[in-house]
Formats: C-alpha cells, sequence, structure tokens
C-alpha cells in the first residue's frame, strides 16, 4: 500500500487513488460525492454512528444531496462509509472537514480538528496526502494539526504530505457546486501543493496554488470577513434609509446597475449560518496573539448581532399601531427557521434569536418551513430542538396576529401567505409592492 510521490501522483492522475473524507457534513458529504462521481473508489469516516448507518443504508440526511446517489454508490461499492478509523490505512489521500465552531467568549474551537489528528494518525503510512479543509485561522494546519499527525513517526515532506484546501461550498445555491467553484491550495512544501493540486484538478474546474499553508488559511477568512462587514454595512444602509421613509432593496436594486466598482449585498435578520457569524473571530483570536486589533470585525459583528432587535422593535410597533396590540399578548409565526433559503441547515439561524426574543418577550411563537419539519438539537438553541413546523394552510395561518419572514425560501406561496395574513413583516424583501393589496406588509 505504501506509495512514493511519484506513484501517489500517478494514482491521482490515473483516478486510482482511494480517497478518505473525514467528517461527513455539510461540506464532506458533498466532497465524498464529487469523488466518487469522478470515479474515485471513496471511504468516508465519521464518528457519529447514527449517519454511518444511514449511508450504509442508502440514505441522505442532507437536503440537497439525494439518497439514490447514496445507495447507488454503496451498491457500486465506490463508497464505503464507517466509523472504523483504522482503515484509514487504506487511503492515498485524507480529507478533513470537520467542524470549527467558537467556544465561550468567541474562542475557537479546534477540539474538532485534534480529536480527528488523534483519530488518525496511529493509522498513517507513508505515501498519503492529508488535507484539511474546515475553516480556519492562518497557523492552524503548521501548528496544531501537523505536529499531531507527526505523532505517528512519519515526517511531514518526506514520509506524509500536509495541505490545506479550504472548502467554499455554498449549499443550495443552484449555480455553484464543489465542482465549479476554484480550489486554492496551500502545501507544507512543494511536493504537497503538487499532490494535493493534482488530485483536486480530477474533480474541480481550477486549482490555485498558493504560497503556503497560511495563506490558504488566510485567502478563507478573508472571503468570509468579506461577507460578513459588506452585510453589516447593508444592514446599518437598511437602518438608516428606512429612517428616511427611503426603500433599501430599491436603492440596491438601482446601484447594482452599476458595471463596475458596485457588488450588492442584501439585508436581513441579521447573520447565520456555520461560517459567517463565527470565522471572522477565527481571526480575531490570531490577530491578538500578534498584538493587532480586527476593528472592522467587531463593528460588523455588533451591527449584525443587533439587526433582530430591530426587526423585533418594527414588529411591535405594527401590532401597537394596528391593533393595539402588545407582544406580550400576541401570536406570530416566523416563516423559515433555516438560516438562508432552500436549505435545511439551522446553525446559527437569526430566526432563532427572533423566537428567543419573542418568546422572552411573552409571545406565542410558532413556525413554518417547508424544510424544517422538526427543529434539530443545535449547540446554541437547544430550548428549541422538537418544536414542530405548523401546516401550511389557510386556517392556521390566520389564527396568528402576525407573520415574521425570516427566511426568502423559494416554495413559499407568498401571495397566499398575504392574504392569509393579518400582517405580515417581511425582513429579506419577498412581499412585491403589487402584492401588497391590503396594505398589511411590512419591510424591516
Ligand atoms: N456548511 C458550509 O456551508 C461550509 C462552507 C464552507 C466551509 N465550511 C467549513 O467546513 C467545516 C465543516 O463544516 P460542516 O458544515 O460540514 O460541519 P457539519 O457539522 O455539517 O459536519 C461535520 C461532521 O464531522 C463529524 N465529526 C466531528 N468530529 C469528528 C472526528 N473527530 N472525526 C470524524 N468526524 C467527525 C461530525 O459528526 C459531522 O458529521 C467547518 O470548518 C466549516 O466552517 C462549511
Amino acid at each position: 500500500m505504501t506509495k512514493t510521490f511519484e506513484e501517489l501522483l500517478t494514482a491521482f492522475e490515473s483516478n486510482t487513488a482511494k480517497i478518505g473524507v473525514v467528517g461527513l457534513g455539510y461540506v464532506g458529504l458533498p466532497l465524498v460525492t464529487t469523488f466518487f462521481e469522478a470515479g474515485f473508489y471513496t471511504l468516508g469516516f465519521d464518528i457519529d454512528e447514527m449517519k454511518v448507518g444511514k449511508l450504509l443504508n442508502g440514505e441522505s440526511y442532507i437536503g440537497h444531496i439525494h439518497s439514490d446517489t447514496i445507495d447507488k454508490a454503496i451498491i457500486g461499492e465506490i463508497f464505503q462509509p464507517t466509523a472504523d478509523f483504522s482503515r484509514i490505512r487504506e487511503v492515498d489521500a485524507v480529507i478533513i472537514c470537520v467542524p470549527t465552531p467558537l467556544k465561550d467568549k468567541d474562542q475557537p474551537d479546534l477540539s474538532y480538528v485534534e480529536s480527528t489528528g488523534d483519530l488518525i494518525s496511529p493509522y498513517l503510512r507513508k505515501g498519503q496526502l492529508i488535507v484539511l479543509e474546515s475553516t480556519t485561522y492562518p497557523g492552524t494546519t503548521n501548528e496544531i494539526l501537523k505536529p499531531i499527525l507527526e505523532k505517528s513517526g512519519l515526517e511531514s515532506g518526506k514520509d506524509i504530505f500536509i495541505a490545506y484546501s479550504p472548502e467554499r461550498e455554498d449549499p443550495g445555491n443552484p449555480d455553484f457546486s464543489t465542482k465549479s467553484i476554484p480550489k486554492i491550495i496551500g502545501g507544507d512544501g512543494s511536493i504537497a501543493v503538487k499532490l494535493a493540486s493534482s488530485m483536486y484538478n480530477r474533480v474541480v474546474i481550477e486549482t490555485i496554488p498558493v504560497s503556503s499553508l497560511e495563506i490558504a488559511e488566510a485567502v478563507k477568512l478573508t472571503e468570509n470577513i468579506f461577507r460578513s462587514v459588506n452585510i453589516a454595512m447593508v444592514n446599518e444602509l437598511k437602518t438608516i434609509f428606512n429612517g428616511m421613509g427611503l426603500d433599501v432593496w430599491e436603492i440596491i436594486s438601482a446601484a447594482k446597475s452599476k458595471p463596475f466598482g458596485y457588488m450588492p449585498f442584501y439585508p436581513g435578520p441579521g447573520l447565520g449560518g456555520h461560517c459567517i457569524p463565527i470565522d471572522p473571530f477565527y481571526l480575531t483570536y490570531r490577530a491578538k496573539q500578534f498584538g493587532q486589533e480586527t476593528k472592522f470585525i467587531k463593528l460588523a459583528g455588533d451591527i449584525n448581532t443587533n439587526m433582530p432587535n430591530y426587526v423585533i422593535n418594527i414588529l411591535k410597533k405594527a401590532l401597537l399601531d394596528r391593533f393595539q396590540l402588545e407582544i406580550d399578548c400576541a401570536s406570530i409565526l416566523l416563516i423559515g427557521i433555516a438560516y438562508k433559503k432552500n436549505v435545511d441547515d439551522t446553525r446559527e439561524s437569526p430566526a432563532y434569536k427572533l423566537f428567543e426574543l419573542l418568546e422572552s418577550g411573552g409571545a406565542t411563537v410558532e413556525y413554518f418551513d417547508p424544510f424544517v419539519d422538526i427543529i434539530p438539537i443545535t449547540r446554541e438553541y437547544s430550548q428549541f430542538s422538537g418544536r414542530k413546523s405548523i401546516i401550511w394552510s389557510k386556517q392556521n395561518i390566520c389564527e396568528f396576529d402576525a407573520t415574521l419572514i425570516c427566511t426568502d425560501h423559494d416554495n413559499i406561496d407568498y401571495e397566499a401567505l398575504v392574504s392569509y395574513s393579518k400582517l405580515v413583516v417581511d425582513t429579506r424583501n419577498v412581499i412585491s409592492s403589487t402584492n401588497n393589496k391590503s396594505n398589511n406588509v411590512i419591510k424591516a
């Protein structure tokens, strides 16, 4: 099984290499699919036995990955999910896609990366490529992961090859998939870059080598901080323009006609998902170690964090003005609990914050989400786990004093929603003015 660098390169170039993906979540499962669809024999590793069991039964647990795809790959024996990490020996490449969340006080939690290193290092062998894809701060691969992997007695650059290549997936975006997004590659030495590039070149449109692991790590943070800061700016503009009676969405729509120097970002009820609210703090943490401050990140975080309060204040005022109803006597239906449109992922969703603010203010709150029948167990809002979506019907919707649109899923009949609701607060600009005939929609 041991391979020289040249043999490993040939195995990647001829699609005969065996690929192992560790962490079969929102990133790892689509990635493994991309590899087996390109003809690679794949092994998928996860510590979650329930996920492994489902995959072995040909079932997908991620909305946009069809069970059929998994089932065919299992039957065709090109994909083997397993919780047995001794099988790391069998693969030529190990790609790590485990969570990198925050722990208390916005500190990076690298425990998943560390424990993955500990799990795989006893089974590493000469001639393997190990790639970290999890989002993290510059220095993680070299200073945290590499020493753990080298506990195996194998030396990076000589016996094993270590690279970092950030995942840039945008779940639910029909225009881009793993295959169509270029991959940034940094390595511990030029051989690692060459090997990782040759592997990813078989499955993605383009690879972009950079000069170090740290540069590759910093590219991903730069992309996500760019989004976080721009979303904060447009959220602030929304509050300012709203105060002047101007519609921010109409302004953005006209501004984006400029063919250069402007890129549209859209306001919302807050920031959600596993990446944008979290990743900037990885840089803040690292910057502190270099005696630096991250002022933009802090300001963007403050503005985005305050958006749910802004929305609730608009809702409260509308209830009082229109129905003389205080929030503690009101019943509110949230539309969309997922953090963004057309996905079932609720991690860090701003809808949870709205849910919490409304319930703590005494309101009766329920939700409707066609992608989330039952709220899963979440790290940060465990009090909502097990709550069920209401069933879509005129009768169910018209009982509420107000509906609050948190997520703009495409498969919702917004025209019907407006006609069933007493009052609609739209944080996503999904209701057009022509659908606001009875003047019961306000934007927030
Ligand atoms: N979800 C996205 O849209 C997205 C986009 C780009 C980058 N990322 C980054 O990708 C990484 C993974 O995110 P995700 O959304 O796929 O997370 P996820 O929680 O959906 O999946 C992670 C998986 O890793 C498994 N796992 C945890 N510890 C493990 C271990 N020691 N060994 C093996 N498996 C283990 C979990 O059981 C889970 O199945 C994160 O760093 C994230 O920031 C995510």
